[in-house]
């Protein structure tokens, strides 16, 4: 199969249905991000519109690099087609566009002509063009309203045959308003294909008014589009024209070599945000802020599981694939389970035991229930209260050294309170030992301390964190809290470990 041909309308196209059409300098930056992007054509504007758009038109076709083909728009009119012929003459590889509507309904109430009439126009149209060029430039003619000529296709078909002969070596097919479903255009599409000698260029130009221009373009190639006419994040008339970026992935991700640096489309997304005023809707497709997001709990472990991968469980694509530096993000709502407790923290300085994880969860969801989406810094906050300080029957008093090896341990346990003094080779054994001897013996089997950065507090460089795996019934219990001082947080952990064990649940 052909590559396909990514030839951009942003600057024509997306430029005419901006509420503040861009000037020459304005147009330069995006006609930059165009060439880094690798695209093999640019529409640069419609030179007929106004001066301003004839002034960017000619200054853009200077800019053009070698290998890049330039058009300029031009109603099937003689005015029009010299204008754009004098605006791109210094392009390498100049071409001409000009188009007429070819529908019923167009024939009917706009044009109020035949089509015998309106094919007149049109092999005039292209004849003149192809005349004027150089002998390296082309034609291309749109059918404007294509996707509306399933009545009268056939004459249509008879009309195009005659446009070639007349010398457009490209027929674009504009699905200028979408209508209909995309299966309806793709076979006119294939039949007009197969009505083309092979070295006519199928090219078509979705609408996205129903939202599936992108699926009518990705479609048309496979029925024998080569050109596929996409602006950058969808720009265009009323709902836009087919999104190039989504024809992309989805073109790579069946298999297809496209020709475009892919890495530059996220950061080429957000510039032609900013340049067009048009924010991206955070759920859009590829470069929208929050579609690479993870809620359902379900499937949170779906990409963990999977997110060694390159095909993920829930990812359609790498986001390395378009330039996006952020990769997938889990985020914690009442849907989300222990998987994004236990990705979320262990990403932070602070860490926590699937276990941990899974008796923080309830705590968790139920404040997203009240306040929705928890933030990290909100996350952390449970965690600090609900792990490092695990609430219970055993509450810690006060934990002193009052000699060289004694230590005095003072806690309730329910109502009741306990004053202990032990011999203890350190704090964490003198605490074991005293719970032991007024009837709480504990097994410790590991312990474990780190430095834990504290960022509230600019005095405090650091604090400690105690991790303790405690035998509770023959399984393995881990516990944990965080202190200024490591005597403090060995203890804290004891007592954590001790309400965790005697939870009521
Ligand atoms: O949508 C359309 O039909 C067009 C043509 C001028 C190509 O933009
Ligand atoms: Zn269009």
């Amino acid at each position: 199969m052909k590559q396909p041909f990514f030839y951009d309308v942003t600057l024509r196209d997306g430029n005419q249905a901006l509420k503040k059409p861009w000037n020459t300098q304005e147009k330069e930056i995006i006609f930059n991000k165009l060439i880094e992007l690798g695209v093999q054509g640019i529409e640069v504007g419609f030179s007929g519109a106004s001066d301003m758009d004839f002034e960017a038109c000619s200054y853009l076709a200077n800019l053009a690099p070698e290998n890049v083909v330039i058009s300029g728009l031009a109603r099937a009119v003689k005015i029009d087609i010299d204008k754009v012929a004098q605006a791109i003459k210094n392009a390498p590889k100049p071409r001409i566009h000009t188009f007429i509507a070819m529908n019923p309904l167009g024939l009917e109430y706009v044009l109020k002509k035949p089509l015998k009439e309106v094919k007149k126009i049109a092999v005039e149209a292209v004849s003149y063009a192809k005349s004027i060029l150089p002998i390296h430039g082309e034609v291309q003619f749109s059918v404007e309203h294509f996707g509306d000529c399933k009545e009268n296709l056939d004459e249509v078909i008879d009309a195009v045959q005659d446009i070639v002969k007349a010398g457009a070596n490209v027929i674009n097919l504009p699905n200028t308003v979408e209508r209909f479903r995309p299966m309806v255009f793709i076979e006119m599409v294939k039949k007009m294909r197969e009505a083309l000698p092979e070295n006519v260029i199928v090219a078509v130009h979705c609408h996205n008014d129903l939202g599936m221009a992108s699926a009518t373009t990705v479609e048309s190639y496979f029925a024998g589009a080569m050109q596929l006419e996409c602006s950058l994040n969808g720009l265009g008339e009323r709902a836009g024209n087919t999104n190039m970026y989504e024809v992309a992935v989805a073109l790579n991700n069946s298999g297809v070599n496209v020709p475009l640096n892919m890495q530059n489309i996220y950061e080429t997304a957000i510039l032609t945000s900013e340049m067009a005023d048009v924010q991206i809707w955070e759920k859009a497709p590829i470069i929208g802020h929050d579609a690479l997001a993870h809620r359902s709990g379900i499937h949170q472990d779906g990409v963990v599981k999977t997110k060694h991968l390159d095909k993920g469980a829930y990812r359609a694509f790498n986001p390395e694939l378009i330039g996006r530096t952020e990769a997938e993000k889990l985020a914690f709502t009442s849907q989300s389970g222990k998987t994004a407790i236990f990705e979320l923290i262990n990403a932070t300085q602070y860490q926590i035991s699937m276990q941990e994880a899974v008796y923080l969860a309830p705590f968790a969801k139920h404040k997203a229930e009240t306040i929705g989406e928890l933030s990290l810094k909100e996350l952390l906050e449970l965690y600090f209260d609900k792990i490092c300080n695990v609430e219970g029957p055993f509450k810690l008093n006060e934990f002193n050294k009052i000699g060289s090896d004694k230590f005095n341990l003072n806690f309730n346990h329910n109502n009741e309170e306990f004053d202990v003094i032990v011999k203890g080779s350190g704090p964490l054994d003198a605490c074991i030992s005293a719970l032991k001897n007024v009837g709480f013996a504990l097994e410790l089997e590991h312990y474990e301390q780190h430095a834990i950065e504290d960022l509230e507090n600019e005095k405090e460089k650091s604090k400690a964190m105690s991790v303790l795996h405690f035998n509770h019934n023959g399984n393995v219990l881990i516990t944990r809290a965080i202190h200024t001082s490591t005597a403090q947080a060995n203890v804290q952990a004891v007592f954590n470990g001790l309400n965790l064990m005697n939870r009521v649940i």
